[in-house]
């Protein structure tokens, strides 16, 4: 299997790994296909992520993406995070090899998950599409 060399680096040296112990928002979310958890924490300000942190039980691939996409993520608006989409984040690294394309749906579905938590917490009233994960079927990951 492939690896481009951005996917490598990420994975070797992943950015963001942990836990925010005061996090505002904190998203767990499982791939149905391999049994992997990605869980993911954020600290948002005025509705600007200021932080962000993941943990996961992934493999190679889900690390090196939710490297990336806490990357792309942080110091960004909430609007933004939420459009961030796996296939952005696969782009972003040089691709993945089409067997691991599901698991970088981990990483765009625990910042959802994590968004909505902060949203539900807050009482803040969101629109339910948003946090719509086109690719859940498609790849049988289960929110
Ligand atoms: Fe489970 Fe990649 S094999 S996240």
């Amino acid at each position: 299997m492939e690896y481009s060399e951005k996917v490598m680096e990420h994975f070797v040296n992943p950015h963001n790994v942990g836990k925010i112990d005061d996090a505002d928002g904190v998203g767990e979310v499982g791939n149905a296909k391999c049994g992997d958890i990605m869980k993911m924490y954020l600290k948002i300000d005025n509705g600007i992520i200021t932080d962000v942190k993941f943990n996961t039980y992934g493999c190679a691939s889900a690390i090196a993406t939710s490297s990336m996409a806490t990357d792309l993520i942080k110091g960004q608006p909430i609007s933004e995070a939420l459009k961030l989409t796996n296939k952005a984040v696969v782009e972003a690294l040089d691709g993945l090899p089409a067997v691991k394309i599901h698991c970088s749906v981990l990483a765009e579905q625990a910042i959802k998950a994590a968004v909505r938590d902060y949203y539900d917490k807050n009482g803040i009233e969101y629109d339910e599409a948003q946090f719509h994960f086109n690719e859940a079927h498609e790849h049988g990951v289960e929110e």
